[in-house]
């Protein structure tokens, strides 16, 4: 028997961008675990499948009945036509949302105000901050109808306190903190839950992509101290999610142990 109960989550449609990797992809895994039916989206379609595998194993796993159900969705979330036209490619039965997680994001490079390629900071802000709104745009009004839903967004540390080198990724992801605030606030009058979820240091594939696939700058990052893991996130995020319909965890701010802010850390204990 567990501690929390998380039999809410059992039958539940769950919405994840940025699905086919890290924080996105243990979240899925931990859904199906749960007893929910998922749809899986991110670029790359591979990708998606092979979580998707993972997530009828760990269905399988838990032994329930219901749930179980997972769609791959290719989907770029910068793309306005390709979100107006989400629903088009979602199966008939898992169209009724109850969780969207809006999780895709990333940071491109660490270069100073000035030396900001446009297309980098445009493509950043396309992802982060105006694909993470037409999605909510997208689900809200369903949400309002059905007198339901749950929209948990992934912000950031970066979201709370800027840092040199991270100014159009912080400045996304205070953009991410504001839109949230303001939802929470549209939203009391409803049964609609509104979340965000804001990591610390986590290692995935986000280090190797601000360093543009430079493996050993991104592995630098971590030197010297234990990051926390998508999982750790993931158990965050279900958690959330999971917690009666009166309960809503507005914010849920997630560190490793050796971090204190995005520059105070040590890193003399791994
Ligand atoms: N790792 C950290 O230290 C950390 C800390 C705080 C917050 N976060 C946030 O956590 C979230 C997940 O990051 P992660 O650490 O799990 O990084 P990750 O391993 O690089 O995963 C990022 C995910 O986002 C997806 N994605 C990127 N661009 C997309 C687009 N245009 N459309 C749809 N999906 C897209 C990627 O899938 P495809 O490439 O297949 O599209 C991938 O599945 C992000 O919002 C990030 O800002 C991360």
């Amino acid at each position: 028997m567990s501690v929390f109960n998380a039999s809410r989550l059992i039958g539940k449609t769950v919405l994840i961008t940025g699905a086919s990797a890290g924080i996105g992809a243990a979240t899925a895994v931990l859904f199906a675990k749960g007893g929910s039916n998922i749809i899986l989206a991110a670029r790359r379609v591979d990708a998606l499948k092979s979580v998707a595998e993972a997530c009828t194993a760990a269905h399988k796993e838990s032994g329930l009945q219901q749930g179980g159900k997972f769609a791959t969705v290719q989907l770029d979330v910068s793309d306005k036509k390709q979100v107006a036209s989400l629903f088009d490619k979602i199966p008939q039965d898992l169209r009724n949302i109850d969780i969207l997680v809006n999780n895709a994001g990333f940071v491109l490079g660490v270069e100073k105000v000035g030396d900001i390629a446009d297309t980098d900071l445009e493509a950043m802000f396309q992802v982060n901050v105006f694909g993470l709104i037409a999605m909510t745009q997208l689900v809200i009004k369903d949400f309002r109808a059905r007198k339901t839903g749950h929209i948990i967004n992934v912000g950031s540390i970066a979201g709370r306190e800027p840092y040199a080198g991270g100014s159009i990724y912080c400045a996304t992801k205070h953009a991410v903190r504001a839109f949230t605030g303001a939802l929470l606030r549209e939203v009391v009058d409803t049964p609609i839950r509104v979340t965000e979820v804001q990591p610390g240091m986590v290692e995935t594939e986000f280090s190797v992509v601000r360093f543009r696939g430079d493996k050993s700058a991104a592995d630098k990052v971590y030197e010297g101290l234990q990051p926390l893991v998508a999982e750790d996130i993931a158990e965050e995020i279900v958690w959330a999610a999971s917690r009666p319909p009166h309960v809503n965890i507005a914010e849920l701010f997630v560190l490793p142990v050796n971090q204190a802010s995005p520059t105070i850390n040590y890193r003399g204990g791994k």
